[in-house]
């Protein structure tokens, strides 16, 4: 009844919209709810934080385009619709399968500290982190590698040009699409950040200040612009030209760093992908400047240790062995990892299964160790709020895991003015100063400085399974500091309780990131595991609020090939709007 109510408001809203959106307007409001039950297909899938953005990519896939088309063009749809982390001013990691040549390729398009930047540019006169400028500032934006990342995948791996995989991104902005309710509330909750800017203001707000309505027509013309530019030229559409020109006169209206060198240098890397096993599946995750994937192998082999299916899923006893070894995990993150340009970060060390049965040696199994107790491993053997995931998988087999984000929801809320999208504020995922902790409450070392030219470490985890030589899932999830955690028990979800996609998404979630030492548990815990835990000397914490005030630990955006070759994937019900389209 209520959605019924809903669809004739939105009806009458758009009473004189063009005749071009009367399709959209037959589309009733309740389907741009989270769509969470497994969906299966045949032919192909998307999934992601955004039904427009995953019938763009859908789309590409009917017009004969491949996973690498599907995921480009659900990336440019986002930065459309879903501008609290989809962008085109942030950064990310794409995980590429190949099927036709059985390869991984891991593509980082992290954002880069520009050439002005230092190493103490965010201490104020008292030698004290200035959150404001970390985080809210100019200064707070790296160079911006979205761009560069999705049209470099899409030139090397995609089948279809990029004119026509961008088109459905350049229609949303330009044609517009309807406000759903996600999109509406979170302007809504963001107007005072992104009213203080002024160009933000007339981008996602009215005339007259206040936010759209859910069912309301939505237009971006300057952002309709810009991408029609990079459709038409690529890469050099966004790093040269009138955008490059509006993004240099945006930064110097403030006290931004970033310069044309900066955009001229700016390159995406494909490094090599981090490898693990758990019993008989392999886990190919990012690779450094991303921690994800570091520290989603180490716990896997930690966990692999004990026979957690016996323990049952979600018991007080599998919960306790998850938490310790999350809490090593975060320690040795801590001091260890950085962008490996400039720091050597002892990848095969912490990943080897010999180092994690030396941490599973140090869990006791019926009281929690402090987090003062932890440290980072002094030396490890030698070497021998908002992010949004997206997932693509074709009928070759071919699959694609892409994170990216602007950092916090829309980034530092500046757009850059007459170009239409917002910046990034991963300026701020850097060690402003080391042992203090940044918006996420992570904390960091030497390792990751700032340095010009480095990129800040994340922990966006886009990650990738296979059993038997054939591929079986993609996944990745937001959250920031809880993405790791959050990916970590999805795949021991499927790997070890052979869920399908909706359970393994939907079940309730833990964290902890050893400090703050507080283990987080979502909803739908029972208080009998609850008084368990405690009863072991865990400081057992309400439910995690990161993520928009929501009260969720992250949000996983899962696609599963199953044996019978039938695809199943499931967008997270945890933030309203995600949704599977397939066909
Ligand atoms: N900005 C959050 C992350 O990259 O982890």
């Amino acid at each position: 009844m209520r959605n019924l109510l809903s669809l004739l408001v939105s009806l009458m809203l758009l009473g004189g919209a063009a005749g071009h959106l009367a399709a959209q307007t037959a589309t009733p409001v309740i389907s741009y709810n989270t769509q969470f039950h497994p969906t299966l297909a045949r032919r192909g899938m998307v999934v992601s934080q955004d039904k427009h953005a995953s019938e763009a990519g859908l789309e590409i896939l009917r017009m004969g385009g491949n996973a690498i088309d599907a995921a480009v063009a659900t990336g440019f749809a986002l930065a459309v619709t879903h501008p609290q982390a989809g962008n085109l001013g942030g950064g990310g990691f794409m995980l590429i399968y190949l099927k036709s040549e059985d390869r991984v390729i891991a593509l980082d398009y992290r954002e880069m500290a520009p050439r002005a930047a230092s190493r103490d540019m965010f201490l104020n006169a008292g030698g004290d982190v200035d959150n404001r400028r970390a985080r809210f500032s100019m200064q707070s934006s790296g160079v911006p590698g979205t761009v560069m990342g999705l049209t470099d995948a899409q030139a090397k791996y995609g089948a279809l040009p990029l004119s026509a995989v961008m088109a459905p991104a350049v229609r949303l902005a330009d044609e517009g699409f309807i406000m759903n309710w996600a999109l509406s509330a979170s302007l809504s909750r963001y107007r005072e950040r992104l009213g203080a800017d002024p160009v933000s203001l007339k981008q996602y707000f009215k005339a007259d200040g206040s936010p759209y309505q859910q069912g309301e027509l939505f237009q971006q013309p300057d952002l309709a612009k810009t991408l029609t530019e990079i459709a038409a030229k690529g890469a050099a559409g966004f790093y040269q030209g009138w955008v490059a020109d509006r993004i240099v006169e945006t930064m110097k209206s403030s006290d931004g760093l970033i310069r044309h060198e900066d955009l001229l240098n700016y390159v995406a890397k494909e490094r090599d992908a981090i490898s693990g096993t758990f019993r008989d599946y392999s886990v190919v995750a990012m690779p450094p400047p991303s921690s994800g994937g570091v520290h989603v192998v180490q716990m896997l082999n930690v966990l692999e240790g004990w026979d957690l299916k016996s323990l049952g899923h979600n018991s007080a006893s599998y919960i306790h062995r998850l938490t310790e070894s999350m809490k090593y995990a975060y320690a040795d993150r801590s001091k260890y990892l950085g962008d490996p340009d400039f720091f050597k970060v002892p990848i095969t060390a912490l990943t080897d299964k010999g180092y994690a049965g030396t941490i599973r040696g140090k869990i006791k199994l019926d009281a929690a160790t402090p987090s003062t107790d932890i440290a980072p491993a002094p030396e490890l053997p030698d070497e021998s709020k908002d992010t949004t995931h997206f997932s693509t998988m074709d009928a070759a087999g071919n699959m694609v895991s892409n994170t990216y984000t602007l950092n916090f929801s829309y980034g530092n809320g500046r757009t850059v003015a007459g170009a239409g999208f917002l910046l990034n504020n991963e300026m701020d995922d850097f060690s402003a100063k080391p042992g203090t902790p940044n918006g996420f409450g992570l904390i960091g070392g030497v390792a990751n400085a700032i340095e010009p030219g480095k990129r800040p470490l994340s922990s966006m985890t886009p990650v990738l399974l296979f059993k038997d030589g054939q591929p079986v899932m993609a996944t990745g999830s937001p959250g920031g500091s809880t993405i790791i955690t959050a990916v970590l028990q999805t795949v021991l979800n499927v790997m070890e309780f052979d869920m399908n996609a909706a359970t393994a998404t939907a079940r309730p979630r833990i964290h902890h990131q050893w400090f703050p030492d507080r283990l987080i548990l979502e909803p739908g815990h029972s208080v009998d595991t609850r008084l368990l835990l405690a009863a072991m000397g865990h400081s057992v914490s309400a439910v995690a609020s990161y993520n928009e005030g929501e009260r969720v630990l992250g949000a996983t955006m899962t696609i599963i090939r199953r044996p019978d070759g039938l695809i199943a994937g499931s967008a997270d019900p945890r933030r309203p709007g995600a949704y599977a389209a397939a066909y």
